[in-house]
């Protein structure tokens, strides 16, 4: 029996030890775009070249693949916390300006860098973007969830910059956007 109360009082330090070295940490996009690709004419940018259009300062955020279009919004944050601590990362993104018609697949891939600005990112300068990680549907009449994206906090730049686009695989999503007071908020979890 004397054996049993040595082993107790690891646990209880084991247990006590996991509660304090886990965070959780909300930080809100410090930059959103959308980035317009499409090969149809657009009145309203430079040229009527929809890849000249740069809409960093817009209301709202849009994404929409389909016909000639393929629409992503790009958004960035910076970690308060180095990568190397996160456990996990969840994005919650703002509200959609009108509520969903019919459900739609929405997708979530790295951007391959975040050295990109709200005044002059643009279809033709936009970074590159890694494979889609993650994909979900969003019913008729909800709103987005919290989504995943772990992989794209882990992998952010030495500066804790880290940039994602949020696509559709069909149809048109427009949600608000930074500049409408409506920043997406990254929910950190890190073991710093
Ligand atoms: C969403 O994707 C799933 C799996 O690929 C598919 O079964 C479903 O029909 C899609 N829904 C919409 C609204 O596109
Ligand atoms: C990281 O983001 C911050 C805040 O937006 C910015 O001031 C800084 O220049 C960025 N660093 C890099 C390496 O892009």
């Amino acid at each position: 029996m004397h054996f049993v109360t040595p082993r107790l009082w690891a646990v209880v330090a084991v247990s006590t030890s996991l509660i304090i070295s886990s965070y959780a940490i909300d930080t809100p996009a410090t930059k959103d775009s959308t980035i317009l690709r499409s090969t149809v004419s657009c009145p309203g940018c430079p040229d009527r070249n929809c890849y000249k259009c740069t809409l960093g300062h817009d209301a709202t955020l849009e994404a929409n693949t389909g016909g000639l279009a393929y629409i992503r919004s790009l958004v960035a944050f910076q970690l308060p916390v180095s990568a190397a601590s996160i456990t996990s990362c969840t994005v919650q993104f703002p509200a959609f300006t009108k509520p969903l018609q019919a459900s739609v697949n929405i997708t979530v891939a790295r951007a391959l860098s975040s050295d990109w600005n709200e005044d002059t990112v643009t279809g033709e300068n936009a970074p590159d973007s890694g494979d889609v990680f993650t994909q979900m549907e969003v019913p008729a009449y909800a709103n987005m969830g919290a989504i995943d994206i772990t992989p794209a906090c882990q992998a952010a730049d030495e500066d804790g910059n880290l940039s994602i686009y949020l696509g559709t695989m069909f149809d048109r999503i427009e949600l608000w956007s930074k500049d409408s007071g409506n920043p997406a908020i990254l929910h950190i979890t890190s073991s710093d």
